[in-house]
């Protein structure tokens, strides 16, 4: 079937994770960041993805609000700057107004223009997904922003994909799924969309069950790969 919906998972793939830590190591305020802002920004965004995890095969679900602050707790606490309360705030305020990557808004338009459905899918809560898509101004490039909060659990599980054909009324195959994370990119895979990874940072790939179709450096092509 052709793609007929485009559909991007939000932190990591449209929005960059690591420009919180980033910015805040550049302001004046926390020069003490400059060394060590990467391995603080590696260390929140892998306990937030874990937390994810745990919380969903425990059943015990909290929104992505929830677990991006433990995240950040524990990373602080790991690079002993836990005791810095504006550092936190700073750093929490920052991730409301995550640079999208520069490629995003033209890529996002070009779908638009071929037709496609366009839509971003996020363990992010829709508040989150709101302030980030405004920052960004690409409200009027996407159809819709469906948020996990809707079924109370986080990716990778079936029930999250489930919501963009209960949305788009489209089958599996006619979706192309893109996201920046290998293990959605393999769920998504082993869903039934064509799913296209996007690994910025040339990373092995996940040893899982299943394979994403397409690996991709940027998002630049991803138009010409949904027209295909
Ligand atoms: C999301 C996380 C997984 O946006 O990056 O769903």
């Amino acid at each position: 079937m052709p793609i007929t919906t485009c559909v991007f998972d939000a932190y990591g793939t449209l929005f960059d994770v690591a420009a919180a830590a980033r910015q805040a190591a550049a302001e004046p305020e926390f020069p003490h960041l400059q060394d060590s802002w990467v391995e603080l920004a590696n260390h929140w965004r892998l306990k937030q993805l874990q937390y994810t995890w745990l919380r969903a095969i425990t059943d015990a679900h909290c929104d992505f609000w929830q677990v991006t602050q433990d995240g950040l707790d524990w990373a602080l606490e790991a690079a002993a700057l836990a005791g810095d309360p504006k550092l936190r705030q700073r750093l929490l305020d920052l991730y409301w107004e995550l640079q999208a990557y520069a490629e995003v808004p033209a890529m996002l338009a070009a779908l638009k223009e071929a037709g496609m459905n366009t839509a971003i899918l996020s363990n992010g809560s829709p508040k989150m997904l709101d302030g980030a898509v405004q920052s960004a101004g690409i409200g009027a490039v996407l159809d819709d922003v469906l948020s996990v909060e809707s079924v109370g659990i986080f990716k990778p599980d079936h029930r999250v994909y489930d919501l963009v054909g209960q949305r788009f009324d489209c089958a599996r195959d006619e979706v192309l799924f893109v996201s920046s994370n290998g293990w959605d990119a393999a769920g998504a895979s082993g869903y039934g969309f064509t799913t296209a990874w996007v690994n910025r940072a040339g990373e092995p790939v996940d040893r899982l069950p299943w394979t994403p179709a397409h690996i991709l450096p940027n998002l630049i092509t991803i138009p010409d790969l949904a027209k295909r």
